[in-house]
């Protein structure tokens, strides 16, 4: 198709169309959420009465945000991967004013941009550096900061939307930023299949409306032609993954077009759009250790529905 530019994200969208959509099953990446509309989505689900592992974490990190600054350097940088809205990290950064600088990466770019905007006014001493860009890639830091010593952060449980060898990618590529001397990261638990689902197919429709937009934006980027009511939001428990998947089930034979090439749904066909792999102590413990990272603090709430792991280098 002639008015898609085969430059910068749409094309790499046009690309994943592509590739996900052609193959069998069909699948789409979940960073393919994320425009500012996506963003501002995930937010509202982070609202959501079933959605339990947002304030979960957002409790473990305030009953224990001394104890996390101390792992926090002095003069040191925080390095935040999928930073969304940041609200998680003012905790770490109200509870360690020694840091001097906030470098958080997500692929979200205008909406990264509006809340580095925000931090600046919040923070002033802090030095806030947004960068955009997509972590699954290898990234190199700005140079400034290659001598700074620097904790990461990755809250949410992002890391469980990668596949365990994906995650084990990322957190190799995290131990290799220089000076990095420890690893916060946010970590859902496994638990029973009713509240695991309940949190991926809210009554209010928030999470399904989530999942849609990536159709909605590859009708807007890429011309593409969904009817977004042809297509059911599904949350599956997958055991043998230990992992919730999101489905987009297609409600009938339909064609879709996207820039000239047309693939076909039968009925109860899906695209599968997102895993959310959920882990216990033990095989969490495993990843890190298979990564060159040791577990040095592995903190819950009381009911052990999230963890929030202090990983530090083994090696
Ligand atoms: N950390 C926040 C937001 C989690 S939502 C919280 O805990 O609430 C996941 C975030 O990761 C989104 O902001 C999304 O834009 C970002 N993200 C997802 N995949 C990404 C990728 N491959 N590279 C960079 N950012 C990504
Ligand atoms: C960002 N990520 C950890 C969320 C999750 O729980 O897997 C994304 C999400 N998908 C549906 N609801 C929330």
């Amino acid at each position: 198709m002639s008015d898609i530019k085969e430059t910068g994200e749409n094309a790499a969208l046009l690309h994943a169309a592509r590739q996900g959509l052609a193959a069998q099953p069909k699948s789409l990446e979940p960073k393919w959420f994320y425009d500012e509309a996506g963003s501002a989505l995930f937010e509202e689900i982070t609202e959501l009465a079933e959605y339990y592992p947002t304030r979960t974490e957002l409790a473990i990190l305030a009953h224990n945000a001394d104890k996390l600054a101390r792992y926090l350097p002095r003069d040191g940088a925080l390095v935040e991967l999928g930073s969304g809205a940041s609200r998680k990290t003012r905790t770490l950064i109200e509870a360690a004013p020694h840091l001097a600088a906030y470098l958080p990466i997500d692929i979200s770019g205008e909406f990264l941009h509006g809340v580095a905007r925000d931090l600046r006014q919040l923070y002033p001493a802090l030095e806030i550096v947004p960068i955009v860009a997509d972590f699954t890639r290898p990234l190199s830091l700005p140079a400034p900061y290659h001598k700074m010593c620097k904790a990461g952060f990755f809250p949410g449980s992002t890391i469980g939307n990668f596949l365990p060898t994906q995650a084990a990618d990322l957190l190799r590529q995290v131990h290799e930023w220089p000076q990095m001397e420890h690893f916060i990261i946010g970590i859902d638990l496994v638990k029973d299949a009713e509240t695991l689902i309940a949190a991926y197919d809210d009554a209010k429709g928030v999470t399904a409306a989530f999942n849609r937009n990536v159709l909605r934006r590859m009708n807007r980027e890429l011309g593409a032609n969904f009817n977004l009511s042809g297509f059911a939001h599904e949350a599956r428990w997958n055991n043998d993954c230990s992992r919730i998947e999101m489905h987009l089930v297609s409600l009938y034979e339909q064609t879709v077009t996207i820039a000239g090439t047309h693939y076909a749904f039968h009925t109860g066909e899906t695209i599968h759009t997102e895993n959310s792999h959920k882990y216990t102590k033990d095989s969490f413990t495993n990843l890190a250790a298979d990564t060159g990272w040791r577990v040095a603090e592995f903190i819950t709430d009381p009911h052990d529905l999230f963890a929030v792991a202090v990983l530090t280098p083994a090696v």
